[in-house]
Order: C-alpha cells, then sequence, then structure tokens
C-alpha cells in the first residue's frame, strides 16, 4: 500500500506510540484486501464497548491508548444503561469495569453516545459520498444504503485506529464497483414491518448486495430495520430499495441471480404464540417516531412481563414526557445498552422481539430463546394483552 510521507512517519512511530498501533492495524487490513492507499473519513463509530463482548483484554488494550480522535466518533451500545445499571440487575463487578471502558474512550476524545444509530443523533456525521468506518452492522448498513456514504464493516480496533488516524484503507464499499447488486429481489407482500423480510432476505444473499423491487414503501425506520436483520442473519452491508434508497451504480441486471419472496414466507418467521418472560424493542436503537409509537400503543395499558425499549440516551433525555408516558405503564426505557450486548437478557427464558436481527442474534449472544412478532403482538405480550 502506497503511503504518504506523514503516514510513514506515523507507522515509524515519529508522533508516538499509539499512532503508530494504530497505522499498523491499518496498513495490515490495507495489505489483506490489497488497498492501494489510505482515504480520509469523516467519522468513526466504534465498537467493541460491551465489558460483556471485549472483557479484559479489550479494557487493557483500549486502557493503554493515549492521544486523541482525529474524527468525530461515537461509540456503540455498551453493556448497561451507564445510569440505571442497577435497575437492570448488573453486578456491581461488571459496572465497574464498563464504567473503565467508557472512561478509557473518553480519554481518547470518543463522544460518549453509546448508540448503533448515531445518524439519528448527529445529521453532520455522514452524508452522501462521504467516506467513514463504522462498526456496527446495522449503522453500516444505513450507511451505505439510506444515507449513500461509503463504509466497509469495520472490526472495533480497526475503527478506532481509523479514528486516531482520521483515514481508513481504500477497499471494499469504499469503491463504487463492489457497490453493485449481486441479487434483485421481488417482493410480492404489502410489508407493515421489514425485520421478518431482512431476516429472510439475509440468509438468501449471504454477504451479496442486494436490490429490492416492492410495492411497500418503506419509511425510514423501516429501512434502518430491513438492513439490520440482513447484516446480522446473512452479513449485507449495503441494499437498495427500488424508488426508494439511492440509485445502484449502473450495473447488468440480467447478472444478477432473482429472488421472490411471497407474504406466506414473510409470515412464516412470525411466531406470537411461546409464553415470554420479556419482551425487548429497540434494536436498532429506537427513533423518535418509534418511542411514540410505542407510547400510543401502550396508552392506558399496564405491562405484565418485562419490556425493554432500548434507544439512544440523546433522544430518551429530548423527550421527557414521552418517556415518562412509557415507563408509567411499567415498561422501562434503557439508554446506552440493548438487549444483545448486556448481560441482563441473560437472567430471562424467552424473549419475544420485533427485530430480525435481535431475533438471529439473541439464543447466541445470550443462552435464551427468541421469537419474532409485529410492534402490536410484541406489546400484547408484555401487556398480557390488557
Ligand atoms: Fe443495535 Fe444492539 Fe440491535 S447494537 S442493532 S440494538 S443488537
Amino acid at each position: 500500500m502506497h503511503l504518504t510521507k506523514d503516514e510513514e512517519l506515523l507507522l515509524q512511530g515519529e508522533r508516538g506510540d499509539t499512532l503508530r498501533r494504530a497505522m499498523e492495524i491499518l496498513v495490515a487490513l490495507g495489505d489483506i484486501y490489497g488497498a492501494e492507499q489510505l482515504i480520509e473519513i469523516k467519522s468513526a463509530q466504534i465498537a467493541g464497548v460491551s465489558y460483556k463482548t471485549i472483557g479484559d483484554a479489550g479494557l487493557e488494550w483500549i486502557s493503554d491508548l493515549d492521544g486523541k480522535v482525529a474524527v468525530p466518533s461515537i461509540l456503540n451500545p455498551a453493556g448497561m444503561d451507564l445510569l440505571r445499571w442497577r435497575e437492570m440487575s448488573i453486578d456491581e463487578d461488571f459496572a465497574r469495569k464498563q464504567l473503565e471502558i467508557i472512561n478509557a474512550y473518553r480519554r481518547l476524545g470518543v463522544t460518549i453516545e453509546c448508540t448503533c444509530t448515531p445518524y439519528l443523533l448527529y445529521e453532520s456525521i455522514a452524508s452522501r459520498g462521504d467516506h467513514l468506518a463504522w462498526s456496527e452492522s446495522s449503522a453500516v448498513s444505513y450507511a451505505n444504503s439510506v444515507i449513500g456514504a461509503m463504509t466497509n464493516r469495520e472490526g472495533g480496533p480497526s475503527a478506532l485506529a481509523a479514528a486516531l488516524v482520521g483515514k481508513t484503507p481504500l477497499y471494499g464499499y469504499h469503491l463504487v464497483e463492489n457497490r453493485l447488486p449481486t441479487h434483485v429481489i421481488k417482493v410480492d407482500a404489502d410489508l407493515k414491518e421489514y425485520g421478518a423480510l431482512g431476516f429472510l432476505v439475509g440468509k438468501i444473499v449471504g454477504d451479496g448486495v442486494p436490490l429490492f423491487v416492492m410495492r411497500s414503501r418503506p419509511d425510514r425506520d423501516d429501512l434502518k430495520a430491513l438492513g439490520a436483520a440482513m447484516a446480522a442473519s446473512g452479513s449485507v452491508a449495503l441494499y437498495y430499495v427500488k424508488d426508494v434508497t439511492q440509485e445502484p451504480p449502473e450495473h447488468d441486471e440480467d447478472a444478477c441471480e432473482f429472488v421472490e419472496i411471497e407474504e406466506e414466507e414473510i409470515r412464516s418467521v412470525y411466531d406470537s404464540t411461546i409464553d415470554v418472560d420479556i419482551v425487548a424493542l429497540g434494536c436498532p436503537h429506537c427513533s423518535m417516531q418509534e418511542l411514540e409509537r410505542i407510547a400510543d400503543l401502550l396508552e392506558g395499558r399496564k405491562v405484565s412481563s418485562e419490556l425493554w425499549i432500548c434507544t439512544a440516551r440523546r433522544i430518551a433525555e429530548s423527550a421527557p414526557e414521552l418517556v415518562r408516558r412509557i415507563e408509567s405503564t411499567g415498561a422501562r426505557v434503557i439508554c446506552d445498552t440493548c438487549m444483545v450486548v448486556s448481560p441482563a437478557s441473560e437472567r430471562f427464558k424467552h424473549m419475544m422481539v420485533n427485530s430480525g436481527k435481535a431475533l438471529a442474534y439473541i439464543p447466541g449472544m445470550c443462552g435464551i430463546s427468541a421469537s419474532f412478532g409485529s410492534l402490536e403482538e410484541c406489546i400484547d405480550a408484555a401487556t398480557g394483552g390488557s
């Protein structure tokens, strides 16, 4: 990989050990993927925040770094609500380690917002055509597909390295030629929710780039759910929806694999018959509009099983009345974390979700079973249909 004089100096440690180590990660990645150079990034979104996923080794690695990030950088969800962790039955030892991780990122100048939906908080964090180094798979999918920015799915260390240097290797989804559709997915159904569709399509296309042709018109929250599910059941990092998202680059549609999905297949993902002891919403983190919808559906009801609604702290704090309405029913609005990366989920037996991504990850990451329902079915399950 070609390096500029400045980049060579960083790699030689002329500007300190942290930047040397960061450059080593970027150069190693660039060499593996055949990048010709580094490219400047607009922002970074850094995974590897929950103590549950990175443990002591991760904490030690981050604590050892010294310096400041070179671009706006934001964190992925942590393992607990950073303020109300006791209400989640998180133990003291976990909380102490989690707060140490957060403080280590703070020292590096990373913005302490722990969310997979940074684009809902800061419009300027990514715009069409920007190169990014984001790591959470649903955020990557949203950035590439809905915003029209360009990012690979970074690991935690490579996103942090890119944040410190302000650059990432130029390969993969940073190159237009890798952004062509591989599959055309015709959806013959009137869709209200998109998580179940994404769950199915991710399994079919793997790491491909689907181009959807559908009669429903998904809004931004629907696209967030669709991309998240495909990134989890497959490893889709970019997709298109005809007449809704940006157009794909010029391509030969005949070279794409053609897949047709019918309503019945999508319905088969749903299962609201199982007894649940927790219902969790907000994967990816809820937008304000989703919180409003949940508050309306809960109006006049009381929850009978645990009901978590995960969102970014900045969104919850900007809508205290909405949070009050939701929590007056016995539900909890949980910030900074989620049902997948928090160990708090592990004490339950069966979780119901309205997210294709949570459906794919909960059994493996939390060791409990999961079922999928529409938002209305989830609210019914949590309130005993009251
Ligand atoms: Fe976000 Fe956690 Fe789901 S990070 S996409 S809420 S698994």
